[in-house]
């Protein structure tokens, strides 16, 4: 006997009207492939006549999220309105206390309440899932949760913000500058309503907290997620980068070591031949290292209609073929609280410096670095017209603290023009 799923859907924007549109055209597929029909029952948005390109005129209109999310012909609610509070989480609370099950695309609410929200799910016996809210259309969620699941996950790493991937590769592609490739961007619709969730690291730093608490068993910590964005990113330093065999990223790392759990979101370089350095575009990586698997490398498209309604579906069908999945790949009672590493593990960092062009500059600075305990790796001095010249040092392994204070040092020798720019350098 053919069963059948009701959803309703709130938000129907690039996400949502992507779902009802595989929904509608695709009906017959989605049938075979679980036994069961899913139909939609009612949507919302914020503006009911609008033209969103699809026929909605067969399902009910609710203003109001909650209203929609606690119908009695409603078995699913799809959260695809976004915003971390608000709405988006009223109706996700209502539905689960209702006993509905819930997909959603929201990274910023699972980040800061996936915690309760996971507790709130079980405590209803209801799934909570959330497959589009990280990297778009890779199966990065599924992909921990189940294939991976009898893995100890060692790391997890990647890029999971296509505005900020796009920006930097266009900016080396194009030799432009940030300022401009960010009003490009901007132009295309790339950016957030609030660009500083892409460009300040935020967006990617919310979904990495979400890919840890599943990869170490740990409850969501985006405050936990050291966090830099890509705003100082010269197009100097992708240039000395690219010199020096590099790429930058705005590269996302997540570790547990003996001091903690260690989430970075944070401008990196990577070699330029690895696969995160080949990475153009708005395309996403996730790279998983376990114990049993050694290393897995995902890549895919990180946002747009068609790839996050793709992964919106896999929840659903999911739910329709009678999978039920803890949110975080475990009860939400068993995911330990967790501190974070006060400082990152070593690892050899890039500085761009100007010094002035006079004897004894580069033994100054050198003699900071060992000061510091910080032994040079490669170093390399640019031509020059005037009297300032270009300088880049690759540093064996050290710790920021100490570059920090290495840092301190060159300043005071008097040299230096200018502050340096030092990033981290990662390796894949
Ligand atoms: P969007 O295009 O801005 O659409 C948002 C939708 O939510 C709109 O239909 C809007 O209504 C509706 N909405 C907003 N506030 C509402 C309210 N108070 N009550 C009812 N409806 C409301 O957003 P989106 O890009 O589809 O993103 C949706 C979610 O998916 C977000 O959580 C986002 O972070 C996540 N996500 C998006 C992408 C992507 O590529 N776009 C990728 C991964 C995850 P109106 O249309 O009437 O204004
Ligand atoms: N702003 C996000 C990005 C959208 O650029 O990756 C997808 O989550």
């Amino acid at each position: 006997m053919t069963t059948v799923l009701r959803l309703g859907i709130a938000g129907l924007g690039t996400v949502g009207t992507g779902t009802v549109k595989i929904i509608r055209q695709k009906a017959a597929l989605l049938e075979a492939r679980t036994g069961c029909k899913i139909e939609i029952s009612a949507v919302s948005a914020r503006t009911r006549d609008k033209d969103r390109g699809v026929n909605l005129s067969s399902y009910a209109w609710e203003d109001d999220p909650v209203a929609l999310a606690t119908r009695d012909d409603v078995d699913v609610f799809v959260e695809l309105m976004g915003g971390s509070d608000g709405p988006a989480k009223a109706a996700t609370e209502a539905a689960l206390k209702a006993g509905k099950d819930v997909v959603t695309a929201n990274k910023a609410m699972l980040a800061l309440h996936g915690q309760a929200l996971a507790e709130l799910a079980e405590a209803n016996g209801r799934v909570l899932r959330f497959e589009a809210a990280v990297a778009g259309g890779i199966p990065v969620i599924k992909s921990l949760t189940e294939g991976l699941a009898g893995n100890e996950i060692t790391r997890v790493l990647g890029v999971m913000n296509g505005t900020c991937n796009y920006i930097l590769t266009r900016m080396e592609n194009a030799g432009l500058p940030y300022e401009e490739v960010f009003e490009e961007a901007n132009q295309l619709g790339y950016l957030e309503a609030d660009p500083n969730l892409d460009v300040g690291g935020i967006d990617a730093g919310h979904k990495l907290s979400l890919l840890s608490s599943i990869a170490f068993g740990t409850q969501v910590h985006f405050d936990g997620v050291e966090l830099e964005g890509i705003g100082q990113i010269s197009i100097e330093d992708i240039h000395a980068a690219a010199d020096m065999g590099y790429r930058i990223k705005l590269l996302g790392v997540a570790q547990m070591t003996g001091r903690g759990l260690e989430q970075r979101m944070s401008p990196c370089l990577v070699p330029a031949a690895s696969p995160l350095g080949q990475l153009e575009g708005g395309t996403n990586m996730v790279v998983i290292e376990g114990d049993a698997v050694e290393q897995i490398v995902l890549r895919g498209p990180g946002a747009g209609e068609g790839p996050t309604a793709s992964a919106v579906m896999g929840d659903v069908l999911d739910i329709a073929r009678g999978t039920r999945l803890s949110t975080f790949g475990q009860p939400a009672a068993t995911l330990v609280e967790t501190k974070p590493a006060q400082s990152a593990a070593p690892a050899p960092y890039y500085i761009r410096m100007t010094l002035e062009d006079k004897p004894g500059a580069l033994a100054k600075i050198a003699t900071a670095l060992g000061a510091s305990g910080i032994s040079i790796d490669r170093m390399r001095q640019y031509g020059h017209a005037d009297t300032a010249a270009p300088v880049l040092i690759v540093t064996h392994k050290t710790r920021r603290t100490a570059l920090n204070e290495a840092v301190i040092a060159m300043r005071e020798t008097g040299v230096m023009l200018g502050d340096p720019v030092s990033l981290r350098i990662e390796e894949v």
